[in-house]
């Protein structure tokens, strides 16, 4: 899709929720009051209570702050925070010291949450601070790694450019901040008459990626410990879904599913480790993930020459980045000595591009087959590290 029609999409987008959020039409996602979808969604009644009336429009698919573990004193980003609804309850759970910025694309879904906003801090206090930003999540009004949790509510799926969508995530988190995302996804391919039909795409539908395809997304934008768990309880409330009668009867509960989206940027002491139902990596990656984990504790500079052998080997940057990530987890976890100079020159060596790969010098001798390598002391350099028996190179 060339930018014209992604904003063509992202037009016919605002223009329903810009209706939605002056009254003039219903959301597409929930069927019924608000509320009764909420708890259908697993938000307690308890915790609706309090909360500015017309805040919960009854547009989500899901509870995200559910998975999120919020933390009092954290930064929460709200991604298509529509009328303010989970942006309203992080408040709660971050606390006075916490802050909370809910971004939209939509003018009247901002000034309704804006107006929101000043209601409840007129009538409530022990909030965390919360603030409205127009724009759109595939180019955030967001500085870059200052936010701890992103949170979203049934929003990614209406972003015709979710590649991007995930880049500007990872780039305003901060290292080992984390995603806690719920969206409709896409259990099998929908056929191109639900796909292309523009209504379908507003009612959170059409719009649906593939689940392995969101998982690759999520890894090229560098995200690790990436976690999509499909509900398939949410297929009854998805067939229960009416957009003026354009949903029921065609099935589309067999093709898409609510489901959760965790990830981590890596880096940072907050980072978790891969989720136990991530798909199994390749054997390679696993024992060099527990070779740089004692080097990293062991000795720094070898473990730099691992990330440079990697690259070399062609491993992709998304998998270097949760090599290191998971070594400096497993040595912090070890309670071992740091030297920050890993960490500093890991950051830096990252941040490099990837040296070009040259051909093999023909000059330079092949080593025999089953003969160890000796390696003079004049040729050794920086990848060198002193061992009992003289020097240990990589
Ligand atoms: C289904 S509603 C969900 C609203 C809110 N998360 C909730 O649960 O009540 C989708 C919201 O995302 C916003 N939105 C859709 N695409 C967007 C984009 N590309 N950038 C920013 N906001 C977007 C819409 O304006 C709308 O308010």
């Amino acid at each position: 899709m060339n930018e014209n029609e992604q904003d063509a999409l992202r037009g016919r987008v605002r223009e329903v929720y810009g209706a939605v959020a002056r009254g003039e039409a219903g959301g597409c996602c929930a069927p019924g009051p608000a509320a009764i979808a909420a708890e259908r969604l697993g938000y307690a009644p308890e915790e609706l209570a309090g909360l500015p009336e017309g805040a919960d429009l009854g547009l989500g698919c899901g509870n995200p702050r559910a998975i999120a573990a919020l933390q009092p004193g954290e930064t929460v980003l709200d991604l298509g925070s529509g009328a303010g609804f989970d942006a309203f309850l992080a408040a709660r759970a971050v606390g006075e010291g916490g802050r909370v910025i809910g971004v939209d694309m939509t003018p009247d879904m901002v000034a309704r949450a804006r107006a929101n906003a000043g209601r409840l801090a007129a009538e409530v206090g022990g909030q965390g601070k919360v603030e409205f930003r127009l724009g759109e999540i595939e180019a955030l009004p967001v500085a870059d790694a200052s936010v701890d949790v992103i949170l979203s509510n049934c929003v990614v799926n209406l972003s015709p450019d979710k590649a991007r969508v995930f880049r500007e995530a990872f780039r305003v988190l901060k290292p080992g901040g984390r995603l806690a995302i719920s969206d409709v996804v896409a259990t099998a391919e929908l056929p191109e008459a639900l796909r292309r039909d523009a209504h379908l795409h507003s009612c959170c539908i059409g719009g649906t990626a593939l689940i392995d395809e969101l998982q690759g997304l999520l890894a090229a934008a560098g995200f690790v410990g990436i976690r999509i768990a499909p509900k398939d309880e949410s297929r009854e409330f998805i067939r229960d879904w009416h957009a003026d009668d354009v949903i029921p009867g065609r099935g589309v509960e067999d093709y898409v599913v609510s489901a959760t989206i965790e990830a981590v940027k890596p880096g940072g002491r907050t980072a978790r480790p891969a989720a136990d139902d991530a798909p199994p990596l390749h054997a390679a990656i696993v024992s060099l993930v527990a070779l740089a984990a004692n080097i990293a504790a062991n000795h720094p500079k070898q473990g730099l020459c691992q990330v440079e052998k990697l690259r070399g080997l062609g491993v992709p940057e998304a998998h270097i980045h949760a090599v290191v990530d998971i070594a400096r987890h497993l040595r912090d976890e070890a309670g071992q000595s740091l030297d920050s100079r890993f960490d500093e020159q890991a950051a830096a060596l990252l941040a490099a591009p990837p040296p070009a790969r040259s051909a093999p010098d023909p000059a330079k001798p092949r080593v025999p087959k089953g003969k160890p390598l000796a390696i003079p002391v004049a040729e050794a350099g920086a990848c060198c590290t002193p061992t009992k028996s003289g020097q240990s190179c990589c």
